[in-house]
């Protein structure tokens, strides 16, 4: 092999590990209060336009870069030109922080997977997982204390990581996503199923699917729909340029983004039939409205799905743990290509054996993730996570798209990809890639930074708020930084890439 890193044995191989980095706690947990929040039926619609205009074109780019500069991020971009090798710590640390988040979200589903046993929640789910489970102090600097059984969980979910990635590309994301990807897909439409089935599901579908055109002129819902798909699509973080380059030299781009980009929002968009059924059978249960049946939408998957499952005929037990089952794979193989696409970076600059670089970044990140498993976690994730996402990931997807299509030459990216891929594109995606993208992604960055100092995010104080404008911008200067140093292995700088 060529490829000191490894390569993916077979292209469904890649397709599983990019559909596994899609797919996740994104398509269950977040795309269902996303899709609650934002009015139901009234969200397929901005989220199916911005798949197709955003989403899959994005996808093209982030596959189409890493393929033909064959490197992590950072080798990439400093591949174009050192200039722009900064673009390619940006993304990989904002990995690095969704992370330490991210996993914390994986280690509470590995407790539900416990509490399902016992059924702890009993009939008062939503105490249970803001007192019990997560200790939640009165604000965000009342810190309170560790929770031990989320620490451990947590623990676990980082140790898991680290096997999988020390195992390399073939024998650790390859493998595990073959295994998790079928796995999970049945997992859920059991859950589906179920949810499709119980009386009164219908009017929670209805509400699911009847679009409200009259939201389309709701720039919120629009705002929603780009982060989301951003989000569901791994868009942004390094992290599907990172898994193209482990493709072999002439792979297909064009049908594997649209596999990747379909296979991940068709999954989401059966997994919101059960949700809808889940709440519509509630509904039906307590004769509330839909509308009102829960209240808190963060806490949808952790609270809302409990209180389904305890109204539940028979079989309480079983569903809880198919769900929670199913939520944990979802988000260990999300988790690992955002391991993934740093250690792959370290390796590449610092020129540094992977077993060293994987235990380098699992070590800080369970270090970092300690944070959120205190009594103030919650609050810490919900704002660190906002900036990450709206200040982050959505604007390295403005840089980066600008970057590429404008200095790296959206035609020549073109030309490159369609005699190997499946399919061709035509002149259209550069059109979208070079104006409509930036321009629109742009303006909807701006447009959240207005409403920002109009109303400070989510009613916390401006004291915790600046938290998340200091971490934005030390994002960008730590990526400078990276990316002033010295390649420890220059020659992998000028080698021909064709
Ligand atoms: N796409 C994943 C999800 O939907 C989250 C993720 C984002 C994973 C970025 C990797 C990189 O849950
Ligand atoms: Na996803």
């Amino acid at each position: 092999m060529e490829d000191k890193k490894g390569a993916f044995e077979s292209r469904l191989g890649f397709i599983m590990a990019a559909i596994g980095s899609a797919v996740g706690l994104g398509n269950i947990w977040r795309f269902s209060y996303i899709a609650y929040e934002n009015g139901g039926g009234a969200f397929l619609i901005p989220y199916f336009v911005v798949l197709l205009t955003v989403g899959i074109p994005m996808l093209i780019l982030e596959i189409g870069f890493g393929l033909r500069q064959r490197g992590s991020a950072a080798l990439s971009f400093a591949r174009l030109d050192r200039k722009w090798e900064w673009l390619g710590w940006w993304a990989p640390i904002i990995s690095f922080l969704l992370m330490t988040y991210y996993t914390v979200i994986i280690g509470w589903t590995l407790n539900y997977v416990g509490y399902s046993f016992f059924q702890s929640w009993g009939n008062d789910p939503e105490t249970f997982f803001f007192n019990n489970h997560l200790g939640l102090t009165s604000g965000v600097w009342e810190i309170g204390n560790i929770q031990i059984n989320i620490l451990i969980t947590v623990f676990l979910v980082w140790a898991a990581n680290f096997i999988i990635i020390y195992k390399g590309v073939q024998d650790g994301v390859e493998k595990a996503s073959k295994i998790f990807m079928p796995l999970l897909f049945i997992l859920m439409a059991i859950i589906t199923l179920r949810g499709l089935t119980l009386p009164g599901a219908m009017a929670g579908i209805n509400k699911y699917l009847t679009p409200d055109f009259s939201r389309l002129t709701d720039s919120k819902v629009w705002l929603a729909a780009f982060g989301q798909i951003f989000f569901t699509l791994s868009l942004g973080f390094g992290v599907m340029i990172t898994y193209a380059s482990y493709l072999p030299k002439k792979s297909d781009v064009v049908n594997n983004a649209f596999i990747t980009g379909l296979g991940n929002c068709g999954f989401s968009f059966m997994v919101g039939m059960g949700v809808f059924g889940v709440l519509g059978y509630m509904a039906h249960q307590t004769g509330v409205p839909v509308d009102e049946v829960i209240t808190q939408s963060i806490g949808l998957a952790f609270v809302a799905f409990p209180k389904a499952i305890s109204m539940l005929p028979a079989f309480q037990t079983l569903f809880s743990l198919i769900f929670f089952l199913a939520l944990f794979i979802a988000g260990l193989s999300s988790s690992i290509s955002l391991v993934e696409a740093v250690v792959a970076n370290l390796m590449d600059k610092f020129n540094i054996e992977r077993n060293k670089a994987v235990i380098l970044v699992c070590g800080i990140g369970f270090l970092g993730s300690v944070i959120y498993t205190t009594g103030a976690g919650l609050y810490f994730l919900d704002i660190i996570d906002h900036f990450n996402m709206q200040f982050g990931a959505a604007l390295v997807g403005v840089v980066e798209c600008l970057v590429i299509a404008w200095i790296f030459k959206a035609s020549r990216l073109r030309e490159w990809m369609n005699p190997i891929s499946d399919f061709s594109i035509g002149k259209w995606w550069d059109v979208l890639v070079q104006y409509f993208i930036p321009l629109t992604l742009g303006f909807s960055v701006i447009k959240s930074a207005i409403d920002e100092f109009i109303k400070p995010y989510g009613g916390y104080p401006i004291s915790a708020l600046s938290m998340g404008w200091i971490a934005a911008v030390v994002l960008i200067i730590l990526a400078v930084w990276f990316a002033k140093m010295n390649w420890a292995n220059e020659r992998l700088l000028n080698q021909e890439v064709k």
